[in-house]
Order: structure tokens, then C-alpha cells, then sequence
């Protein structure tokens, strides 16, 4: 068969990839892809906006595409799916109704209500005076968030209430566009952060493994909030028990109540929860897509071929598909950045080292990179998820920075940190 992976992410590199280790799989083609994929054997980059649903129909139509691939929330939202499917297409993410999960907090909040799904208390607003009020009248420290997609950037944990109004001002003055004008106001919780990345087919749904990512651009989990940089599975605080209740008490209400509501889902639904102090799971948001940097740790350790598992979805038959099969031990991937992100940041820096660390056994996973002649360069903030897997945390995570040790380019930033938490809880347990 014949695959089409639309993004241009690590979180794609790592699909093509894991798509690939399938012979049943002849060929990906990426849109638009990056210098990773471009590099891979069986693969090849089309050059094309992700916002061409048109254009994209037509070269799947014309080359025999059997299975779509959606990688990021943009053209989700904006309905790629639905376009396909009428162009006659299979389509592996949801439509653009079900993907208002993502693309609405209100929406999602109003869902997970309905659902009776654990969350923080919340209250929506559409202008600034009674949002203002309200956030005076709760305290801080309280959490403000644009209603829309905003790129990661639409969220406020304000700490104190001066901080919270100002968030306010700037989404109804709109800072976050159409996105911003309307906001969703939460309580804060406190506890960890885990990434469900789920597979579903509208009316089964199951788990992938659990990971936990680093948002922050500094070390100690400091700084500005990024795309994310770093992640590490199967995420420890997940035990078994928990796991059973997240899919009683979270997954399966919101597959649930889709249905209720006549909302077919295809896809991936990714719950990122609060674990709190008190061991409760609750949501913070849902995800219509793969989580990035997740997916980069997530499909390693994923022995079920994954073509297999996607087309199981398409076709409604992921009740029958068998029990998904995991490699044992740890991944880990750490994210190299561009110098100055997540803010601004230079392109067009040469970078080598990459078949060194792969040598060594890990897996680059390529995001802002480009292939340019036959020099691959920066084309992004952040550039690499270098990902290596261990019998354990301890050789996972050595593995990966032994691998970044051998990567070069002008500027490069990485955490030195990523599982700190892992490794610290490890190191009190023994
Ligand atoms: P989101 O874009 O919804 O993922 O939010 C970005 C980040 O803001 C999350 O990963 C959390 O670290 C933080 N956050 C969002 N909502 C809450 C909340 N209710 N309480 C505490 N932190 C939150
Ligand atoms: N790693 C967070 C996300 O994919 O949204």
C-alpha cells in the first residue's frame, strides 16, 4: 500500500518512519515533509501547502493512495478530512466537527460536562468585564485561555490576578485573533502531567502508551512554554490501575458521548491530564492529533505494525484488532532547538552528526530541517527530537545524550534534563 502523511514535523518523520517498517507499506509520500523525510529510502516529500485539500486529493486520487495520515491540528480543524473522504479518499484523523475537541476549549469543556469527565471547574466568556470580574472574584492563581487554536501560545497560568486580567485584555484585544474571542477560565490544578495519545474509530477506543513531555524551554521545567522538548514512555506514573481508570472515567465517556452527539471519530485522542496530589486523573485538554514530541517515543516502542492499526480504525474494526503488542524498556527523546527559540531564531545553519548518533542505535527524528543541494540545514525553532530507547529509564535516557553528543549546528539548545522526574523517583525508590 501506498501512504500519504500530511505535516512536516518530528512527530511526522516518526510516522513515515514507523509506517515504513512494514513491507507492506511501499511508499510514503510526506506534504510537505521536512529534510528527514526527505532522506529516507521509499519516502519523498511533495511539495505542496497542507491547506491544499485540492491539490492533495488530486495527487492521492491519481497515485493510488490507500491510507491518509493527518499529522497537526491546523488542517483538522479546518476539515482536511472531510474534504478527502468525499473526494472517495481513507482517511486515518477526525473531521472537522470532532476536531473542534482541540480547536474549541469550550467546546471540549462543554463535552467533557456532558460527559461527565473530570476536569477543572471552568466558566467561558465572550468580552472582558465580566471575565475580569469573575477571575477577581475566584483568586489566583487561575488559568485564562484563549478558546481557539493559538499555536501552543493561547494559555495563561496567571499567578497573580494583575497577571490574569492582563491575559484577558490581550485575548479580547486579539492577541490570538478569532481564536481569542472567547475565553475559557479555569481553575488551576496542581500535580503531574501525562499525554494519552488514544486510537479510536468512533466507538473503541485504546490507549497508546503513556508519556509525559517537557513543555518548558528551561531546565528545572523553567521559562517560556514551547512545543515541547523532550518526552519520555511508558510514563511511570501510570500504573495499570490508573490506566483503568482513564479509560473508564476519561476515554471511553468522550468516545461515548461523541457517539451521543452523532460525531463520528477517526483518529487519534489525545487526553492531557493532570495526575493530582491526591492520584486523581483529571483533563486539562483534549488533543485531535498525535502529541509532538510523544509520538517520537511513543511508535518506537510500538512493536504492532502501525498501517495495520490505523487502516483497523478507518474501517471501524478496532474492537476486533488484537491487543497491541510493546516493546520492553524506555524511550526517551530530547528535543534540539534552534538558539532563541521559542522565540526568534536564525534558519539555514548546516548541521552534522546525524548518521554518528545513528549509528550509535538512535533514532533523529527531523523537524525545522531542510535538504538543501545535499546539505541538510535548520529550518526551524525546534530542529531535532533525538530519541533512543533502554532496558531501562537510566540507558534510555544516557542512550539519547550520548546521541546528541555527536550532533552539531551553530546555536543548538537542548535541555540536559529531560526525565529528571523519572530519574529522581528512581533513584529514591532504590
Ligand atoms: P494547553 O494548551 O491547554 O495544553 O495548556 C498549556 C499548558 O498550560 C498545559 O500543558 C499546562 O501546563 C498548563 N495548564 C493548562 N490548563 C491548566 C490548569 N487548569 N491548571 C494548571 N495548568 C494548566
Ligand atoms: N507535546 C504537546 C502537544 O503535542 O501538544
Amino acid at each position: 500500500m501506498k501512504v500519504l502523511v500530511v505535516g512536516n514535523g518530528g512527530r511526522e518523520h516518526a510516522l513515515v518512519w514507523k509506517l515504513l517498517q512494514s513491507d507492506r507499506v511501499q511508499y510514503v509520500t510526506c506534504v510537505p515533509g521536512n529534510g528527514g523525510t526527505a532522506a529516507m529510502a521509499r519516502c519523498r516529500n511533495l511539495a505542496m501547502n497542507v491547506s491544499d485539500f485540492e491539490g492533495m486529493a488530486r495527487f492521492a486520487l491519481v497515485n493510488g493512495i490507500s491510507l491518509v495520515v493527518i499529522g497537526p491540528e491546523v488542517p483538522l480543524a479546518a476539515g482536511i478530512t472531510d474534504y478527502l473522504k468525499e473526494q472517495g479518499l481513507t482517511v486515518f484523523g477526525p473531521t472537522r466537527m470532532a476536531a473542534q475537541i482541540e480547536a474549541s476549549k469550550a467546546w471540549a469543556k462543554d463535552l467533557m460536562l456532558e460527559a461527565k469527565i473530570p476536569t477543572a471547574q471552568s466558566a467561558v466568556f465572550t468580552s472582558a468585564d465580566p471575565a475580569i470580574s469573575y477571575v477577581r472574584q475566584q483568586g489566583a492563581p487561575i488559568v485564562i485561555k484563549a478558546d481557539g487554536l493559538a499555536a501552543g501560545k493561547g494559555v495563561t497560568v496567571a499567578t497573580t490576578v494583575e497577571e490574569a486580567e492582563a491575559a484577558i485584555a490581550d485575548a479580547f484585544a486579539g492577541k490570538f485573533g478569532q481564536a481569542g474571542e472567547r475565553v475559557v477560565i479555569e481553575e488551576c490544578l496542581t500535580g503531574q502531567e501525562v499525554s494519552i495519545l488514544a486510537v479510536t474509530d468512533g466507538s473503541t477506543i485504546r490507549p497508546l502508551v503513556p508519556a509525559q513531555d517537557h513543555k518548558r524551554i528551561g531546565e528545572g521545567d523553567t521559562g517560556a512554554n514551547t512545543g515541547g522538548m523532550g518526552a519520555y514512555a511508558p510514563a511511570p506514573i501510570v500504573t495499570p490501575e490508573l490506566m483503568e481508570r482513564i479509560q473508564k472515567e476519561i476515554l471511553e465517556p468522550a468516545i461515548a458521548t461523541l457517539q451521543k452527539r452523532n460525531i463520528p471519530y477517526c483518529g487519534v485522542l489525545y487526553a492531557g491530564l493532570m495526575i493530582t496530589p491526591a492520584g486523581d486523573p483529571k483533563v486539562i485538554e483534549f488533543n485531535c492529533r498525535f502529541g509532538d514530541p510523544e509520538t517520537q517515543v511513543v511508535l518506537p516502542l510500538l512493536e504492532t505494525p502501525l498501517h495495520e492499526l490505523l487502516l483497523a480504525c478507518t474501517q471501524k474494526r478496532l474492537a476486533d484488532f488484537p491487543p497491541l503488542e510493546w516493546k520492553s524498556g524506555a524511550a526517551a527523546c530530547v528535543v534540539v532547538a534552534a538558539e532563541g527559540y521559542p522565540d526568534a531564531y536564525e534558519k539555514g545553519k548546516p548541521i552534522t552528526g546525524i548518521d554518528a548518533a545513528e549509528t550509535q542505535g538512535a533514532l533523529v527524528f527531523q523537524a525545522g530541517t531542510q535538504l538543501r543541494q545535499q546539505t541538510l540545514v535548520t529550518d526551524g525553532g525546534r530542529v531535532l527530537g533525538v530519541t533512543a530507547l533502554g532496558e531501562n529509564f537510566e540507558s534510555a535516557i544516557a542512550n539519547a545524550y550520548d546521541a546528541v553528543s555527536k550532533i552539531q549546528f551553530e546555536g543548538m539548545y537542548y535541555r540536559r534534563d529531560i526525565g529528571h522526574r523519572v530519574l529522581a523517583a528512581r533513584s529514591t525508590a532504590s
